[in-house]
């Protein structure tokens, strides 16, 4: 069998570099010659649990073999896709994906390019168009408060949201995040670091119909209900974790929702291949130039060293848009 080379997360909770016996695609699984990953803090999450498994859910990279049942793709084909948590990530040389969570990759965009934005091109497109049910296009101009917009997720959501027409509030609390999600097209930038009410109130809002919050729930938990409009809609892609008075959102009639990315591909949900119709509406965009890739940094080559790296500064809690890395120097 041949043995490919990978980054072992070990039972203690350190990076190695490693060999693994390359894989097999069978079913509906492409095997993938990885090219690029991202980072995300899922990772270091994952990590914190330290249970002797492969990383990364951010890939972009090229066939190589299908399995048996696949339709859509075939060998030499580009693609890029976030992956399923319940299997190994792609912080190897090959990896296997059902081809059902896999979109071509965007033309035009180098692989790291394209390998910093599935998971938070899809947990936004999601969040947004799916669970708080924004209409893809034709929104109208409607406020939506994006709270930690200049992080991976954030610097999606603002993009697809001034796409579907909304008008966009972002919150970042230093001059260089401010900056970014301005310039990925945001309305108006508050500080999430200070009271929001008077900010939006400054800015000739009462209160806000639709808040993604991606960062901080608990923290914020009070400032986002009280500025939440009544029967307006409030999506949280993090469980909150600590008590909270829900009083305020009943008596707003508000509609609470969650997004987990990993939802569809855990579950294998009837609707699981939607989320390779959301990367190829993505790639259309990007190849459209109306989104653009959310790549501020590449460290190379993808190492047990450059991930730890990579790992630290995601951990900071201030990355502004993503970091990739590539297997080649
Ligand atoms: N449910 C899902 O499917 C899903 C998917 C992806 C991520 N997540 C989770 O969502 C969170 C964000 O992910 P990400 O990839 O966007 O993270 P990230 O890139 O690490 O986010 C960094 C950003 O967070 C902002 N931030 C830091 N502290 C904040 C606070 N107290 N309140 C508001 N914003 C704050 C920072 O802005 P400033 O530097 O300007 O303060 C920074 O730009 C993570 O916890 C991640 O695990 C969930």
């Amino acid at each position: 069998m041949q043995r490919m080379r990978a980054v072992l997360l070990t039972a203690g909770g350190e990076l190695v570099d490693t060999e693994l016996p390359q894989p097999q695609a069978a079913g509906r699984d492409l095997l993938v010659r990885v090219r690029a990953v991202a980072v995300n803090p899922v990772d270091t999450k994952q990590r914190a649990t330290g249970d002797g498994r492969v990383l990364g859910f951010d890939v972009a990279g090229e066939v190589v073999a299908t399995g048996p049942a696949c339709q859509w793709f075939r060998p030499g084909d580009a693609v890029y896709y976030a992956g399923d948590l319940t299997r190994p990530g792609g912080f190897s040389e090959y990896h296997l994906v059902d081809e059902r969570i896999v979109g071509r990759k965007p033309k035009g965009l180098r692989y790291v390019e394209a390998a910093a934005l599935p998971l938070t091109t899809l947990t936004a497109w999601e969040g947004l168009f799916d669970r708080m049910g924004i209409p893809e296009r034709g929104a109208g101009p409607v406020p939506l408060l994006i709270l930690g917009a200049a992080g991976g997720v954030g610097s999606m959501a603002v993009q697809l949201a001034r796409w579907a027409g909304l008008t966009v509030i972002g919150t970042a609390s230093r001059p260089e995040s401010t900056a970014w999600v301005k310039e990925l097209g945001a309305h108006a930038v508050i500080d999430h670091h200070q009271p929001l009410r008077p900010q939006l109130y400054d800015l000739g809002y009462k209160d806000v119909p639709y808040i993604f919050c991606l960062n901080a729930i608990d923290n914020h938990w009070d400032g986002l209900t009280e500025v939440l409009a009544p029967q307006g809609t409030l999506c949280s892609i993090l469980p909150p974790l600590t008590a909270h008075d829900w009083r305020p959102l009943f008596e707003k009639s508000a509609t609470w929702c969650f997004e987990l990315m990993f939802t569809r591909s855990r579950w294998q949900t009837p609707d699981m291949e939607r989320q390779h119709q959301i990367l190829e509406r993505a790639a259309d965009l990007l190849e459209a130039g109306v989104l653009r890739t959310t790549l501020r940094e590449t460290l190379a080559p993808l190492s047990a060293q450059t991930l730890t790296e990579a790992f630290a500064r995601l951990q900071g809690g201030h990355t502004i848009g993503k970091i990739g890395l590539t297997w080649d120097a």
